[in-house]
């Protein structure tokens, strides 16, 4: 199983601290962003690493990361998004470095206490489909939202005014290898985006989604607050524990 870490974007809602830098090169406490989305899949077991990153600090993460030596890595592969197509077209770009096998993808944002080491066993057991991860937030509305009928989700909502659960989609996504079949048929949302929401709705209605609840905390870090938060929850307890 191979790992993909996006980190494109404009990182608009956190201007201007992105006007000079990417988002995922900003400090989460004591490390850049970027380090945190890095450990989650280290950690599970992932030796195999794609970043996607955009932008105009592109070079940078080369800089930070090179080879991957900090991570027990000997090797990172790089990819440029051009724009911010969205999410989905920023994962669209790891169909050669996939090469057919599945992938766990990491939006570079989100940060999480614990590891994800028992979701991503059950993953290699699962012959086909789909694996996402939930957690109970106070604020759905900003997240992908899943909806339930009994224990199985029927779709995910992208941002809901009137949330179906209290439960956010986060972002750390398992596919199979029609992943890239499914996003070249998405079209562009009311944002302009190619989204990753759509992209569970598919593997949704096919029946071949499956889902756990995340232990301990999560955090994304894209907005002041949550950047604030995720710093404070770093500080506290730590992040990444195996
Ligand atoms: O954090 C979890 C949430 O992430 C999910 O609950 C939502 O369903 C999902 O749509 C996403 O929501 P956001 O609106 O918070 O995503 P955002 O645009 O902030 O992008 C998250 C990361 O994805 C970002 O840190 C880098 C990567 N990205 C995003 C875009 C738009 C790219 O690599 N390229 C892109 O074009």
């Amino acid at each position: 199983m191979k790992g993909v870490v996006l980190a494109g974007g404009l990182g608009s809602r956190l201007y201007p601290l992105t006007k000079v830098t990417n988002k995922h090169l900003l400090p989460v406490y004591n490390e850049p962003m970027i380090y945190y989305p890095i450990r989650i899949l280290v950690n599970a077991g992932i030796d195999e690493l794609l970043i996607v990153t955009g932008g105009n600090n592109a070079g940078d993460f080369l800089r930070l990361l090179e080879n991957g030596k900090d991570f027990g890595l000997k090797h990172i592969n790089y990819t440029y998004q051009q724009g911010e197509g969205g999410i989905a077209a920023a994962l669209s770009l790891a169909e050669y470095f996939a090469d057919n096998d599945k992938i766990i993808v990491v939006l570079g944002d989100n940060i999480i206490e614990g590891n994800i080491k028992s979701a991503v066993e059950k993953f290699h057991t699962q012959e086909e489909g789909a694996r996402i991860l939930l957690k109970e937030v106070p604020d759905p509305q900003r997240f992908g939202v899943p909806v339930f009928e009994g224990k199985k989700i029927v779709r995910v909502e992208e941002k809901p005014a009137n949330p179906a659960s209290n439960f956010a989609v986060i972002g750390i996504y398992m596919y199979d290898q029609k992943v890239f079949e499914f996003i070249r048929s998405l079209k562009p949302s009311q944002r302009g985006e190619l989204e990753i929401t759509d992209v569970n709705n598919f593997y949704i209605s096919e029946g071949k989604m499956q889902w756990d609840v995340l232990n301990g905390w999560w955090s994304d870090a894209g907005t002041f607050e949550s950047l604030q938060y995720a710093g404070n929850m770093v500080a506290k307890t730590g992040a990444n524990k195996i």
